[in-house]
């Protein structure tokens, strides 16, 4: 069974792609969902498959370098589909070293982990893992 880490899953985006993942997939596919749930992430959008034994949500954020490779230890991730983002652009005037964090070390938080958890010994990667990125920045 492929599982897939979802970043913001809770956002726009990344709950209607959770959706759209079961909806095709079913019970094919296990799904974890990361998100900090800032004012940005709502649980509300995923009431409908919090009960499902494939999907697993954590409240954590990307920036935490300890909870994303634990959960790379813990789980065999074959897909990672990141979405959480400081994503309102208007609000980066106001505080602009949040999207930093978020978007940019958050966003190499994950890729480490990714690399750490799918690098071998002799420096390739395990076959089919994949890393996607969807922003704006
Ligand atoms: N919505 C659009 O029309 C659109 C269009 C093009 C690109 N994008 C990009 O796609 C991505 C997702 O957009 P969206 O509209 O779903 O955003 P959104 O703001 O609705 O959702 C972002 C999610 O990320 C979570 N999050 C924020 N910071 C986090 C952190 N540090 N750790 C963990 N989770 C965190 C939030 O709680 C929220 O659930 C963004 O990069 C955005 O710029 C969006």
């Amino acid at each position: 069974m492929r599982t897939y880490l979802v970043t913001g899953g809770a956002g726009f985006i990344g709950s209607n792609y959770i959706h759209y993942m079961f909806k095709k997939y079913d019970n094919e596919i296990r799904i974890i969902n990361v998100d900090v749930l800032t004012y940005a992430g709502n649980l509300e959008n995923l009431k409908d498959v919090e009960d499902r034994d494939n999907y697993t949500f954590v409240k954590a954020n990307i920036c935490d370098r300890d909870a994303i490779n634990k959960i790379f230890e813990e789980n065999d991730i074959d897909r990672v589909v990141h979405f959480a983002a400081e994503s309102h652009v208007d609000r980066s005037i106001v505080n602009p070293e949040i999207f930093v964090e978020t978007n940019v070390l958050g966003t190499a938080t994950m890729l480490n982990a990714a690399k750490k958890a799918w690098e071998l010994p002799d420096g390739s990667f395990k076959e089919g893992k994949k890393f996607l990125h969807v922003s704006t920045d």
